[in-house]
């Protein structure tokens, strides 16, 4: 294609991609299949491959995030980003709104909202593009999050309509509570300490340094503020009701997260609903913020140091109940894990019926000395999982003291608890049921060999009957074992025997993820499978060569180590082998042999490609990539933020040194 007609189909395929993303993820109206989609948003991938100069900034293709390892800019805000005066009390709420009315001559309205629990957040657009995302900070300054802040697919790249062309507009990033709960039972599957709430993890996650991580983590955001210096609007309300048609997500009115008022009574109104409809919001909120919606009232009452005088946050209380604890019972985790749960007589709070409390670990009980049939108190918070955080101990019996077990509950052997860490362990793991089980269902689940057929009770009805103790017995199971297990039929079992068949054209990464590796998740099975190509280096590497790949650090080195070091691990792998499993990278067909022989490093952020993509497009035209520059280096790819001393080192040793500009010129 010439690069003309390239232009206008990129440009066509930008525009319609962001108005079905908009579609999708603002109006959950999607008038195109997923399939649709994909199509044309590999079209496009396809072109800006063809033609990077073509790339557009706001193209929907930079949602996927580079993966630029850098720490986060200082930026100063335009407009300091303030905080909110707090209260519990509802008659604070009636003093301040009685305080107001006496300041203003006119009458105020009122705007109430929902306190989203999350990380406030301020968006730069220029030109309707979206061009700088920063977080807090101090108020004055804050970390410049763009790169993550872009993955976040409620957030316009590029605005529609008739925009302001120069403004910022504040919001609160959040984790919804079903990607809380997925991601931590992702966690849960690689033996990773699990997140304590979803404000945690979202403050976490768009500090992440891989922005290809944060797009997998489903942040979202709904915004609330905005701040311009020709900002043409006279009220709060009417700022972000507008900027809803330039596709900003925007409080969802038909749903009452923002509201208009004119009274207090308005105002309790508010309150009350959302003190009570709170428990059924798939995201938290952790009060109600009050607004003068009007901006000439707002500049008349101004602020105080910290706070606008405007407006105010009343904060829920937490609500705590109490309860009997009936018993402990202790679960085993696929990696040997003990979690220990508190069997609660049934109690009403936050709109559920709480019937068990996680008590995480041994220190937990330790620390609130918990003895049977106390009577505790119990919290939702800001958590999901209820939790005991006392006892009311004037209401204690004769229970004994609760000692954590020192056996498994499930196999018996003795646990462990290795220093440093919070957990114990039955690290019996080859023999101990939970454990086995656990290890095939990750085995097969849809992110590793992705077998169609078999769930949770197929594996324990065959492991009961003892047909299978590893992932590689499945490849031995027989038409005739499978239609001889309760409720199967004939055709299921096929599936089941087919499904295996398929699976072994699952690619090395994934099979690497399935061994279920201490971990070794999605992301470190693909690092690993590209470093070492196949099961065999991987397994003779040392810790040093571990360490040197990119994101393996110490702790998942020694379990790798640990992993092999295991003789029935190993077994396990050649019975796999045999069965026809693929440990060996397939490696895509090279593009030419421009760079045959060629050693590159590859330093600082680009343009037009991500790290990793720029170092895999060096291998697929013959180079080879290494990581620091020495006197066998022939070209430094010097990108924007390249430290001095390499530029130095590289010039001393006489390497060449490119830019992204002359790279892609020798590609094409
Ligand atoms: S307005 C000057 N509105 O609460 C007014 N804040 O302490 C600035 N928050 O940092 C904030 N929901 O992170 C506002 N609907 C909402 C909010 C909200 C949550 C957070 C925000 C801010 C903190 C205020």
């Amino acid at each position: 294609m010439e690069e003309q007609a390239a232009k206008k189909r990129i440009d066509q395929l930008v525009q319609e991609l962001n108005h079905h993303n908009d579609l999708y993820y603002i109006h959950h109206q999607p008038t195109i299949s997923d399939y649709e989609f994909d199509q044309l948003l590999a079209e496009l991938t396809a072109l800006e491959a063809q033609f990077p100069a073509l790339k557009l900034a706001y193209s929907p293709t930079q949602r996927v995030g580079g993966d630029i390892t850098k720490k986060f800019n200082v930026v100063e805000h335009r407009f300091p980003m303030l905080s909110l005066s707090n209260t519990y009390s509802e008659e604070e709420i009636t003093d301040w709104e009685a305080r107001l009315k006496k300041l203003s001559d006119e009458p105020i309205t009122y705007v109430c909202e929902l306190k989203y629990d999350g990380v406030a957040i301020g968006i730069t657009y220029q030109n309707g593009e979206l061009i700088q995302a920063v977080t807090r900070g101090d108020g004055s300054k804050g970390e410049e999050v763009t790169a993550n802040v872009r993955t976040i697919r409620t957030i316009p790249l590029k605005l529609k309509g008739n925009y302001i062309h120069d403004f910022e507009i504040r919001g609160e990033i959040f984790m919804p509570i079903d990607r809380f709960e997925k991601l931590n039972a992702e966690r849960e599957e690689i033996g990773e300490a699990l997140f304590a709430n979803p404000r945690n993890t979202a403050s976490g996650t768009l500090k992440m340094q891989d922005s290809k991580v944060v797009a997998e983590r489903g942040l979202d955001c709904f915004l609330y503020g905005f701040y311009s210096n020709q900002n043409p609007f006279s009220s709060h309300f009417d700022a972000v009701t507008t900027a809803k048609e330039w596709g900003f997500k925007i409080p969802f009115l038909e749903k009452r997260f923002i509201e208009k008022t004119d009274s207090i009574e308005g105002i309790m109104d508010f309150i009350h609903y959302w003190e009570k409809e709170r428990a059924n919001l798939p995201f938290e909120i952790d009060g109600i913020v009050i607004k003068v919606n009007d901006y000439q009232q707002q500049k008349q009452l101004g602020f105080t140091a910290k706070s606008p005088r405007w407006a105010i946050a009343y904060k829920f209380k937490t609500e705590r109940v109490e309860s009997v604890l009936e018993s402990v019972s202790y679960q085993v985790g696929r990696t040997g894990a003990i979690t220990p749960v508190a069997n609660l007589k049934p109690v009403s709070l936050g709109g559920t019926t709480v019937k068990r409390a996680s008590l995480h670990n041994a220190d937990q009980i330790e620390k609130l000395d918990l003895h049977e049939k106390d009577t505790v108190y119990v919290e939702k918070g800001g958590e999901i999982i209820p939790k005991i955080v006392g006892v009311n101990t004037a209401k204690r019996g004769d229970g004994q003291k609760i000692i954590f077990i020192e056996h498994c509950p499930e196999c018996h052997a003795e646990l462990v608890r290795k220093e440093g860490e919070a957990q114990h362990y039955c690290i019996n793991e080859l023999d101990c049921a939970p454990q086995i089980k656990g290890r095939i269902e990750h085995f097969i689940s849809r992110k590793a060999m992705n077998i169609d057929g078999i769930g949770s009770e197929t594996v324990d009805l065959l492991f009961q009957k003892n047909l299978i103790h590893a992932p590689s017995d499945l490849y031995t199971l027989t038409f005739d074992q499978l239609v001889d297990l309760d409720r199967m039929a004939e055709k299921s079992a096929n599936n089941i025997l087919f499904g295996l068949v398929e699976s072994k054209k699952i690619p090395f990464e994934r099979v690497l993820f399935a061994l279920g590796i201490r971990f070794v998740g999605e992301t470190v099975a693909k690092k690993l499978a590209y470093q070492f190509k196949n099961i065999e280096q991987l397994a003779l590497a040392k810790y040093e060569d571990l360490i040197q790949t990119d994101e393996i650090g110490e702790k998942i080195a020694h379990s790798i180590l640990q992993f092999f070091a295991n003789k029935r691990n190993c077994d396990e792998i050649d019975a796999l082998e045999r069965a026809g499993i693929c440990f060996e990278l397939v490696e895509k067909e090279k593009a030419s042999a421009t760079f045959e022989g060629k050693i590159f490093v590859v330093s600082g952020v680009f343009t037009n490609y991500s790290r990793d993509e720029i170092k895999a497009l060096i291998e697929s035209h013959g180079g080879k990539n290494a990581s620091s520059i020495s006197s066998k280096t022939d070209y430094v790819l010097a990108g924007e933020n390249m430290g001095p001393a390499k530029l130095k080192k590289a010039t001393d040793l006489g390497v060449v040194i490119l830019s992204e500009t002359d790279f892609i010129a020798m590609i094409n």
